[in-house]
């Protein structure tokens, strides 16, 4: 039940959670395509400038060839024919001159016949019908671009094609003197440009944007988590403290009730239990005559006052009063104790080493109950251990508050045990009522103090008292 109170406290803050994951997920997967789309766009930017690039360094090389080629030839010999040799490296010198400093990789010139009549690879010279469609278009006067790719699937679609190039087709014009090209289409110049390194770089800065973005995802998830488990913790302590407060009032409404049915019930019993006591003494001084060896009226007497002890201790149990409190020393309390058991101390075995530190401060307490309590928890002491051994006892001063440590060398509480130890009527001794350490705390917190009971490395206990000092 406990469980499920502290899993329904959780549930707002749970929403909190998954929401802010599912944000976060949300938001590594838009920085992961937006790194993507960037990507497409600054490739698609870059291949619009490859080819404005191209259009211009046709051009260029439009007005280089018509002025250093065609002119010059045409006056010298009438014809261009760039089978002849002389013209041939007059055109090539032209080209490569014009075209020397900027990044080409491959230049075609087609006449008008669709056969390459100039190329950077010779070989191509005197081929037909290379050039497709870009060519068809520049015999018509337009000029076009287009990006051939290579590679597998896989490397197209992460943006990384093994070769990757603009090839563009545009006409070659004959120029009219002081103008720009507008005079009719002498041939095509096919540019081929290598954009593969571009690619490359590209690539490498999509690769550095994932990286990054996931990095800076995985620290945020980190920090998130670390908050999550924060915030989780404080609201499982949160609850488990309202769980026990809601218990403490549970059982000090049941012990209210429970108290006042004891009070009746004790009147009752205390009254037919002092007759059964005084007859039982009539009884011992007439017995004493006809049988003065029976223990039976001693035994009577006993188990009476027994009773007795366990009626007053639970009627103190079930209906604490309100401490008396006066400014006092704690270990003056103490040495009263040690005191009262000297003789039982001395005659069964025991040492009790009282370390008492100096200058104690005062505490506020009320000494009969206090007396009560270190009696109940020095029996205790005693009790674990039948054949004697030492108890100490430990006062001293920290940060405002008294502690007092009782340490024995009995046999320790078990583990599964220690939760039960305060529990009214848990006793595991054969005459024990198992009221003596609900008492004791009962005193300590309506002092204001805590208790604590531990299990000592070596052997026996530690009861471990703090209260509140008079500073
Ligand atoms: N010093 C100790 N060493 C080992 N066990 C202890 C010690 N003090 C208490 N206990 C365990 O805790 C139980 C409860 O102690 P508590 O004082 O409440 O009752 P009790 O001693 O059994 O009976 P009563 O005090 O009423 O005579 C004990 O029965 C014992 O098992
Ligand atoms: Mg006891």
């Amino acid at each position: 039940m406990d469980k499920n109170q502290t899993s329904e406290k959780n549930k707002p803050f749970r929403l909190v959670k998954y929401f802010t994951f599912s944000s976060l997920t949300v938001i590594f997967a838009g920085t992961i395509a937006l790194s993507f789309f960037n990507i497409h766009w600054a490739r698609t930017m870059g291949l619009d400038k490859s080819e404005e690039y191209a259009l211009v360094l046709v051009e260029n090389l439009n007005h280089q060839v018509f002025l250093q080629f065609i002119i010059p030839v045409a006056l010298k010999y009438g014809k261009i024919q760039l089978r002849n040799k002389e013209q041939y490296v007059r055109m090539d010198k032209v080209v490569r001159s014009t075209l020397h400093s900027f990044k080409v990789d491959m230049v075609n010139i087609y006449d008008m016949n669709h056969t390459i009549s100039y190329s950077f690879d010779k070989s191509k010279v005197g081929k037909t019908d290379l050039g497709g469609t870009g060519y068809q278009y520049a015999i018509a006067g337009r000029s076009t671009s287009k990006l051939i790719q290579n590679g597998n699937f896989w490397q197209i679609l992460l943006g990384l094609p093994s070769k990757s190039k603009i090839v563009t087709f545009a006409p070659l014009r004959a120029e009219k003197p002081l103008s720009a090209l507008s005079g009719p289409v002498l041939g095509v110049v096919e540019i081929m440009q290598d954009l593969s390194e571009d690619h490359q770089t590209i690539f490498r800065f999509q690769i550095r944007v994932i990286i990054t973005s996931t990095i800076v995802m995985l620290v945020l998830f980190l920090i998130l988590i670390f908050v999550v488990k924060q915030g989780e913790a404080i609201i499982h302590r949160r609850n488990l403290e309202r769980i026990r407060l809601k218990e403490k009032l549970n059982q000090a409404r049941r012990l209210s009730a429970l108290g006042k049915m004891a009070a009746g019930i004790s009147h009752e019993i205390r009254n037919p239990l002092g007759i059964i006591k005084s007859c039982a003494e009539l009884l011992k001084k007439k017995m004493a005559v006809f049988d003065p060896k029976s223990s039976i009226p001693n035994i009577i007497v006993e188990e009476s006052n027994r009773l007795n002890r366990i009626i007053t201790d639970f009627l103190e149990y079930a209906r604490p009063k309100p401490p008396n409190l006066s400014g006092c020393r704690i270990e003056k309390i103490l040495e009263k104790n040690i005191d009262y058991l000297k003789s039982q101390t001395e005659s069964k075995g025991y040492t009790v080493l009282s370390e008492f530190n100096d200058n104690l401060p005062k505490v506020m307490v009320d000494t009969d109950m206090m007396y009560q309590a270190f009696l109940n928890l020095l029996i205790n002491a005693m009790q674990s251990m039948p054949s004697g051994g030492t108890i100490r006892i430990h006062i001293f001063h920290r940060a405002g508050n008294i502690h007092v440590h009782i340490q024995d060398q009995g046999e320790g509480i078990p583990a599964e045990q220690l939760e039960r130890i305060w529990d009214p009527f848990f006793t595991t001794k054969d005459t024990g009522t198992g009221l003596g350490l609900g008492l004791v705390k009962n005193i300590i917190e309506s002092h204001k103090g805590t208790i604590d009971i531990k299990n000592l490395s070596g052997k026996g206990i530690q009861v471990a008292i703090v209260l509140p000092a008079i500073l």
